[in-house]
C-alpha cells in the first residue's frame, strides 16, 4: 500500500531559501522534511556567493603581498598556487555544508537527498538518490528550487566557455579571460582575475557596467578597475566565437572586432530553475520568463504553497532569499509578518573596490519625484583608509528635503571602498528604520574606523561637519 508521510512542511530545495525556511520552521516548532537533489546550502554555497568571495579573497592576499613593500614589508613576487586556492575553498565550502548538515539533525528536520516535485494536494513526490521514491504531504510546502546561470547562444558552456559553475571549479588561472556581461558576476570575477595576474576584458551590452548602480558609485569603480589594467568594452554586442587550436577561442563582438583569450566568462544572469518542479495538478503559475509567481507574502495560488528566493521574481540574493523564508513561515503561522521591502534590501558586491548599498540611488530617488539632500565623503580623507592603504571609494547618503530646506530622512546609502560590504549595516538600519539625519548624527561611531565616513557623512547633512 501507498504511504504518504505527513508533515507541517514541506521544502523542495536546499539552498538558503530553502535550508532557511526548513530550518526557521523546525525552530517555531514545525515538523519539517527538506528535499534537496545535489548538496545541502545550492548556488550560493556550493557554486556562487562563499566559493567567489573565497577566490576573491586569495585574490586580495596576492594583492596586498604584491603591495608589501610599501609598508616596509620585503618579501619576493607572489607565485599563485591555485590548485591550492582551489582546495582551500573547497574547504570552507565542505565545512559549511557539514555543519547544515549537522544543523538538518539537531533541528529534527527529515533531509532527503532526491528530486522532489509537487502534484495536487500538496503532495511531493521525492525520487531520491538511492533509487526509491517517496511521497511527503504537507499542511504547506515551499518551492526553493532557485536559478542557474543564463548563456547565450553561440555559446554553449565547454572548453574555454564556462559560466560561474564550471570557474569556481578552476585549477589553474587562465591568463587571458573574456567576462561577457558587467553586472554582479562578471565584475566580481573580472576583479579576482585580474589581482590574480590575468588580463581581463569585460564585453558589456549596455553602455555602462554596473547598470543599476548608483552614478557616483559606478565611476569610482570604473575608474578602479580601469587602474588594474582591465579592458572594460560597453555596448559591445558579442556575436560569436571561433575555438582555437590551443584550447582557447577567438570572441567576435562589434564591428568586426576580434578578442582571442583563453576562457570565457558569460555571467549575463540567471534564469529561475523550475524544471522538475512538476507542479501538475496544482494552481501555481508560472510566467513566460520562468519565474513562479506569488503575492508579497510568497504565496502561490495553490492554498499553502508558498515559494521564495531566486525561482521568484525577486532581487537574486542569498539573503533576501532568508527573508522571504522567514515571510513565509510567519505567514503560514498565522503571524504578524510584513512582506519583504525589496526597494531597500542591502545588496552587496564583493569586487575591488567594493560596493554596498540599500535604498534609491540618487538618479531613482530623483525619478521617484523626491526633492532630496545629498552628501559624499571620500575615504581618500578617511584615516582608517589611508592605514591600510585602501583610499579609492566614497559614502554617498541621500535624504529627503524637508520644507526648509534642511535634510529629513534617510532614502539611500551608497558606499564604495575597503571593507564597504561590512560597513552597510548602519546605513542598512538608517534606511530601514526611516531615520531622519539628525537622528543618526546623535550616533558615534568608533575612531579610527572606516565606518567614520558614513558618520562624517549623516553629520555633514544636518549643515555641521567635523573634517569636511
Ligand atoms: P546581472 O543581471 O547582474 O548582470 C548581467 C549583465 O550582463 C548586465 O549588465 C547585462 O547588461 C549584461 N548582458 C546581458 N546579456 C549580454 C550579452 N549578450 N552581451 C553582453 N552583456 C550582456 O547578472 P549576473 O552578474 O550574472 O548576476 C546574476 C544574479 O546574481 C544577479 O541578480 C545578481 O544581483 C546576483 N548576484 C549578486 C551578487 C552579489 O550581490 N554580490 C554576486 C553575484 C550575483
Amino acid at each position: 500500500m501507498r504511504t504518504v508521510e505527513q508533515f507541517d512542511l514541506v521544502v523542495i530545495g536546499g539552498g538558503p531559501g530553502g535550508y532557511a525556511a526548513a530550518f526557521y520552521g523546525a525552530s517555531a516548532g514545525l515538523i519539517v522534511a527538506l528535499i534537496e537533489k545535489d548538496t545541502i546550502g545550492g548556488t550560493c554555497l556550493n557554486r556562487g556567493c562563499i566559493p567567489a568571495k573565497a577566490f576573491l579573497e586569495t585574490a586580495a592576499v596576492n594583492r596586498h603581498v604584491t603591495h608589501a613593500a610599501d609598508f616596509g614589508v620585503n618579501t619576493s613576487a607572489p607565485i599563485v598556487d591555485f590548485a591550492v586556492s582551489q582546495k582551500r575553498k573547497q574547504n570552507i565550502v565542505n565545512g559549511l555544508v557539514k555543519g547544515l548538515t549537522g544543523l538538518t539533525k539537531s533541528k529534527k528536520v527529515t533531509y532527503l537527498l532526491g528530486v522532489g516535485s509537487l502534484g495536487a494536494n500538496r503532495t511531493v513526490t521525492a525520487k531520491l538518490a538511492d533509487g526509491t521514491t517517496r511521497e511527503l504531504q504537507g499542511k504547506n510546502i515551499i518551492l526553493a528550487t532557485g536559478s542557474a546561470p543564463r548563456t547565450i547562444p553561440g555559446f554553449e558552456v565547454g572548453g574555454p566557455i564556462m559560466t560561474s559553475d564550471e570557474v569556481l571549479m578552476l585549477n589553474t588561472i587562465p591568463s587571458r579571460i573574456a567576462v561577457i556581461g558587467g553586472g554582479a558576476i562578471g565584475c566580481e570575477f573580472a576583479s579576482t582575475f585580474v589581482d590574480l595576474g590575468s588580463t581581463v576584458t569585460i564585453l558589456e551590452g549596455l553602455p555602462k557596467i554596473l547598470p543599476g548602480l548608483d552614478e557616483d558609485v559606478a565611476n569610482v569603480v570604473v575608474k578602479s578597475f580601469k587602474k588594474k589594467k582591465i579592458d572594460i568594452k560597453t555596448s559591445a554586442k558579442v556575436t560569436g566565437h571561433e575555438l582555437n587550436k590551443n584550447g582557447g577561442t577567438t570572441v567576435l563582438f562589434g564591428e568586426g572586432e576580434r578578442l582571442e583569450v583563453d576562457a570565457v566568462i558569460v555571467s549575463v544572469g540567471r534564469k529561475p530553475f523550475a524544471d522538475q518542479l512538476g507542479l501538475t495538478g496544482t494552481a501555481v503559475k508560472v510566467s513566460e520568463r520562468g519565474f513562479v509567481e506569488t503575492d508579497l507574502f510568497c504565496l502561490t495560488a495553490e492554498p499553502g504553497v508558498y515559494a521564495v528566493g531566486d525561482l521568484i521574481n525577486t532581487p537574486q540574493l542569498a539573503h533576501v532569499a532568508y527573508a522571504e523564508a522567514i515571510v513565509a513561515i510567519k505567514h503560514m503561522r498565522g503571524e504578524k509578518v510584513y512582506p519583504v521591502m525589496y526597494d531597500r534590501v542591502p545588496w552587496a558586491i564583493y569586487c575591488h573596490p567594493e560596493v554596498a548599498w540599500s535604498g534609491p540611488s540618487e538618479e531613482q530617488a530623483r525619478a521617484a519625484g523626491f526633492d532630496v539632500v545629498v552628501a559624499k565623503h571620500q575615504f581618500r580623507s578617511n584615516s582608517r583608509a589611508m592605514i591600510l592603504g585602501e583610499i579609492d571609494g566614497l559614502v554617498k547618503v541621500i535624504a529627503k528635503k524637508n520644507s526648509d530646506g534642511t535634510a529629513g530622512q534617510v532614502l539611500g546609502v551608497h558606499m564604495v571602498g575597503p571593507w564597504v560590504t561590512e560597513q552597510l549595516s548602519g546605513g542598512y538600519l538608517a534606511v530601514n528604520w526611516e531615520a531622519t539625519v539628525e537622528e543618526i548624527a546623535e550616533f558615534i561611531q568608533p575612531h579610527p574606523s572606516l565606518s567614520e565616513l558614513f558618520g562624517e557623512t549623516v553629520l555633514s547633512l544636518t549643515g555641521r561637519s567635523i573634517n569636511a
